[in-house]
């Protein structure tokens, strides 16, 4: 069966797949179904082999968003949205799909559109706090519910963009720095602690469900930041004295990168569950928007070495393209050597800085990277752990960019 149905046939009924009210139903050629759009190669020599030209090369592995995405599904006690943003390829939101997510977190109308277009039966989460008005009215149209505020004139703006819709989902962002995560996410949006009893209470008439959320920043490395923020969030329940139907704990979840080892998963979700349960939200329903954790280990990068100086070698792909956290965060992503000529690499292995291909100093890549002494000129390097915030943040500034994904496995 395609689940690829019309637009029309979008109502509030589609909705209610993910509240159980509906079937799940899989495709039962689910990977074929997932991967319609993408080259396929069933390893990674074919895929460069086949594929890869002048620019980089994404690798997409299918079926680690499918487990990942079953992780989350079976062990988070509540809703599993994927936070669109860290990979949108069509074939990853099939993918996690097929994993059992059916709720997706969406920052703007193409991220609308485009979930629409591919899942028309997904549960959409319009979760950005400042929207701009035709996005809230086009969303509305194509049967968006839920709407992320963290404010009295963007409930306002919500409210008369949706026509003083009485079926809204009405999510408040507080603002939360856990202050161990690598990206905070705190500066720019989110309700202070002292605004929120008001914000519920001026929410609480116009929605249908009035949720709170939070992000903790992304790859947030301690999992009682998370039993923190529950359990102070349980605090200002009980003070607002406003009704709370759900309470979203965003993403942030982190995965290993080199110097950067994380508690495994399972501490998270079981931090998440023990705190509901000892601070009184056992019966309330939540929700998580893992974006990184589903799809990071899902995906990598083969970059061409096209000079090498010393220590310094020079990529066909850099910050301004899928390697953004390796500048500016200067995150090490785990690297290996792919030698153009399939020779043995029998050196050692020695630091290196990278560049990547435009012409702005920025583009640099400090590291150290740790790579085989004999890197030369034409040897690809593989970046691991790409498959979120990777494609997804390239850019086309100097034309230097590569739209080619192959999914690589049988
Ligand atoms: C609202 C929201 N939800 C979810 C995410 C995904 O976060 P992560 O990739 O850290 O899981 C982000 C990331 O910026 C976000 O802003």
């Amino acid at each position: 069966m395609s689940l690829l149905m019309p637009l029309a046939r979008l109502d509030r009924a589609e909705n209610a797949v993910h509240d159980g009210l509906l079937p799940l139903t899989l495709p039962e050629d689910g990977l074929d179904w997932a991967l319609a759009d993408l080259p396929r190669s069933p390893d990674e020599n074919a895929a460069v082999r086949d594929h890869m030209q002048d620019d980089p090369l994404h690798l997409l592995y299918p079926d680690r968003v499918v487990d990942r995405a079953r992780f989350f599904v079976e062990r988070f006690r509540g809703k599993v949205l994927y936070a669109v943003k860290a990979n949108p390829s069509p074939a990853v939101l099939r993918l996690a799909w097929l994993g059992g997510v059916r709720a997706f977190d969406v920052a703007s109308i193409r991220e609308v559109r485009l979930v629409r277009a591919v899942l028309p039966r997904a549960v959409l989460y319009f979760m950005h706090p400042v929207k701009s008005r035709p996005a809230i009215r086009e969303a509305y149209g194509l049967g968006v519910r839920a709407f992320a505020f963290d404010g009295p004139d963007e409930l306002a703006k919500i409210m008369e963009e949706t026509g003083g819709a009485r079926d809204l989902s009405l999510f408040l962002r507080m603002s939360r720095d856990s202050g161990a995560a690598a990206y905070d996410l705190s500066g720019k949006f989110g309700a202070a602690p002292a605004q929120v009893p008001a914000l519920l209470g001026a929410a609480r008439p116009f929605a249908a469900r009035l949720g709170l959320c939070f992000h903790l920043g992304s790859q947030c490395m301690d999992p009682l930041s998370y039993a923190r923020a529950l359990s102070e969030v349980a605090a200002l329940i009980d003070r607002a004295g406003v009704p709370v139907d759900a309470l979203d704990v965003g993403g942030g979840f982190p995965v290993t990168y080199p110097g950067m080892t994380p508690p495994p998963l399972e501490a998270y979700l079981d931090a998440i569950s023990r705190t509901a349960e000892a601070v009184g939200l056992r019966d309330m329903p939540l929700l998580c928007e893992p974006g990184r954790a589903l799809v990071a280990q899902a995906g990598s990068v083969l970059a061409r070495v096209e000079m090498r100086r010393g220590r310094a070698l020079y990529l066909n792909d850099g910050t301004y393209g899928s390697l953004f956290d390796a500048g500016q965060p200067a995150w090490p992503f785990p690297v290996t050597l792919k030698p153009s000529d399939g020779r043995a690499v029998l050196c050692d292995e020695e630091p290196f800085e990278l560049f990547g291909p435009t012409c702005d100093s920025l583009d640099h890549m400090k590291g150290p990277f740790y790579l085989p002494s004999c890197v030369r000129e034409g040897d690809l390097i593989r970046f691991a752990h790409l498959g979120a915030y990777g494609q997804a943040m390239q850019t086309r500034f100097n034309g230097f960019y590569s739209d080619t994904l192959v999914a690589v496995g049988p």
